[in-house]
């Protein structure tokens, strides 16, 4: 198994020393292969579950009160801070919702792209240049030889999202956290940027794919969760299964909700 979510409950405690359980008892899983869309309303828990995983949570305020996150056998809550750095990045790419907030606002692109090359993989600093303009231009972006020179500001948010679809998945990682990837685009480049994920991420990888929207994990996930209130209230291994016949109650709500939005 590449990804296996035990028992996971993270809280988060305030200044006040008040606790928040945001994941409750969180069980998943993830086989290489697979595209596991996590959905549920905005409060319910998918960011934090996901990001646990790449730890990329700031703790404090996030705490693991119990739980095992397996990556590949390996506990993610127990691995030291070198190993992590180790894995993240390079064996579990990460590509979040808010561009701007993960590329560095005072730096070229393509240095970016060549910085995290070069911190995963032994290799010249030209090879890293040819790497990161050969992903440039595999995620669309036009011209990269001269692109590669814009500072993030520059750049349009659907070409800011490609630099990060191409930071994310540059390096082949074998597990690709999406957290709400296309959510703050417009509905055109939406449709492109996830046909770009779902060419560019390595076949034999799995995909944990974080979104409130049902239209993209019916064309994306291979299986899915539904959370609410922190707690996984529903899977299931056939996405189709599911919209043609959600069990519970709020599922069904979801579902009835997406139909009538397609309808408008
Ligand atoms: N840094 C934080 N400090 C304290 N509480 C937090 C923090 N981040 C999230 N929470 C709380 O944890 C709960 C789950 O939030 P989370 O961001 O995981 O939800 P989400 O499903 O990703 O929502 P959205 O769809 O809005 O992104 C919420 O109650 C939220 O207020
Ligand atoms: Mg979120």
């Amino acid at each position: 198994m590449l990804l296996e979510i035990d028992d996971l409950s993270v809280s988060y405690r305030n200044d006040e020393g008040e606790v928040n359980p945001a994941a409750i008892d969180v069980n998943l899983t993830l086989d290489r292969g697979q595209v596991l869309g996590i959905v549920g309303e905005s409060g319910s828990g998918k960011s934090t579950v996901s990001m646990s995983v790449a730890r990329l949570l700031p703790s404090p305020p996030a705490f693991y009160p119990k739980g095992r996150i397996l990556f590949d056998g390996t506990d993610m809550l127990r691995l030291p801070l070198p190993e992590l750095r180790k894995i993240r990045g390079k064996r579990i790419g990460v590509i979040f919702q808010d561009p701007m907030g993960s590329l560095s606002p005072l730096h070229r692109i393509g240095d970016q792209l060549v910085e995290t090359v070069l911190l995963h993989e032994r290799m010249s600093g030209k090879a890293a240049r040819a790497l990161a303009l050969e992903w440039l231009g595999k995620v669309g972006i036009p011209d990269p030889a001269v692109r590669e020179r814009a500072y993030p500001h520059e750049l349009s948010g659907g070409m800011q999202q490609r630099v990060m679809i191409a930071m994310g998945l540059m390096l082949g990682p074998d597990l690709v956290i999406a957290d709400e990837p296309t959510t703050a685009l417009d509905v055109t480049i939406q449709a492109q940027v996830l046909r770009l994920m779902r060419e560019l991420h390595k076949a034999n990888s799995g995909v944990l794919l974080i979104t409130h929207d049902l239209g993209v994990v019916s064309q994306m996930a291979t299986k899915l969760a539904v959370m609410k209130d922190g707690r996984v209230i529903e899977t299931a291994d056939d996405p189709a299964a599911f919209f043609a016949g959600p069990k519970h109650p709020y599922s069904q709500g979801l579902v009835r909700e997406a139909r009538r939005m397609e309808l408008k």
